[in-house]
């Protein structure tokens, strides 16, 4: 099909039911057949890092210990794991999910409102990444809502606001106490990484992905190989595969048990933890049936903050990247074309 740019769209939901063919447009082939991505290493799914909660939160000091090596495993090899036991609601869970299918499923007229103006506007919707940078277009639509510090959201679906109100409160929560943990398995005091980051006073933005089916899957992607920009990411999806994370030079895809949540590391704590936790990148792939759904919860610092490696790091080693305030980092990492970790690039010192 001829080629077709994303900004003249306003949803590729929208595009893809309204045209109906076989085919897609040029401007969305970002994969080739020859092209080393497609290379997946299925065996490796087993292995990927599963960590309980409840065994991180044990008051048996033997338990707790296990659990904090364990992690500290998964975020050295991984920069990625699946979280168990995590405390928040199966049906919270769900119905954010429900409703958060609602939203994508207004009427376009409905959620015109919410057009994207930039990535400080507290409510963004839009389709592909940045349409008006990109060379290549991805076939997903958004919606963007800056959470925290202060909570905006959407006023429709009914209902919605409450749910995600409460949800991105326990993942706050839950993003805090993880946060706590992965401090002491650096060997730092737990709370360094809260204060060094103001994370009590930190950016949250919840993101939806819609990734409706593509009549040529092997040929586009849903998001490019990117990290996420923040401290800890949780992703939660409708039961439809999809994601896949880079291991070992390879892509991995992700079949997450039931009622987990996915935890990847951001560019930030990589920046935090001076390079001992390397951001994990990731990749949404398509398929030709089904919608996907994922939601994705981003926790970063506090905006005006500069983050560079937690100053207890600094007492015995140099510094491998340069603090930047983290508003200053989200917006480089934006406005590039979100491939690879081209943010983190900026800011990398050379060791010496
Ligand atoms: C993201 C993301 C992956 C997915 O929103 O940053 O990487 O599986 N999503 O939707
Ligand atoms: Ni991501």
């Amino acid at each position: 099909m001829a080629s077709v740019h994303a900004s003249e769209i306003s949803s590729i939901k929208t595009f893809a039911e309204s045209n109906g063919a076989s085919t897609i447009p040029s401007t969305y082939h970002s994969l080739t057949e020859e092209s080393t991505d497609v290379v997946v290493a299925d065996e490796l799914a087993a292995s990927i890092p599963v960590i309980d909660l409840s065994l991180l939160t044990s008051n048996d000091p033997q338990i707790h210990a296990k659990a904090v090596h364990q992690l500290s495993k998964a975020c050295a090899e991984w920069g990625f794991f699946m979280l168990t036991n995590h405390g928040i609601p199966e049906d919270l869970m769900e119905e954010v999910m429900k409703k958060s299918h609602e939203f994508h499923d207004l009427p376009m007229e409905e959620k015109e409102e919410f057009g994207d103006k930039g990535t400080f506007s507290p409510i963004r919707h839009g389709t592909s990444f940045n349409p008006q940078a990109e060379k290549v277009h991805y076939w997903r639509d958004y919606l963007k809502v800056i959470t925290g510090p202060e909570f905006n959201f959407p006023h429709k679906p009914p209902g919605y606001r409450e749910v995600a109100f409460e949800y991105t409160h326990k993942i706050r929560a839950l993003a805090r106490n993880l946060l706590q943990r992965i401090s002491e398995s650096l060997g730092l005091q737990s709370n360094s990484i809260i204060e060094c980051s103001c994370f009590d006073s930190g950016l949250q933005i919840f993101a939806v992905n819609m990734y409706p089916p593509c009549p040529q899957p092997h040929l586009a992607l849903g998001l490019p190989p990117h990290s996420d920009h923040g401290l800890l990411t949780f992703l939660m999806q409708n039961g439809i595969g999809g994601l896949q994370v880079k291991h070992g030079g390879k892509w991995v895809s992700v079949d997450p048990l039931p009622n987990c949540l996915v935890v990847n590391i951001g560019d930030q704590l990589e920046a935090v933890s001076n390079g001992r936790y390397s951001s994990v990148l990731h990749r949404a792939t398509l398929n030709n049936t089904d919608t996907r759904i994922s939601v994705a919860v981003v926790n970063g610092p506090a905006q005006d903050k500069k983050i560079g490696p937690a100053p207890e790091l600094l007492e015995k080693e140099k510094p491998l990247y340069k603090s930047i305030k983290y508003q200053d980092y989200y917006q480089i990492q934006q406005k590039t074309q979100l491939v690879d970790k081209s943010g983190l690039d900026q800011i990398r010192l050379n060791a010496q």
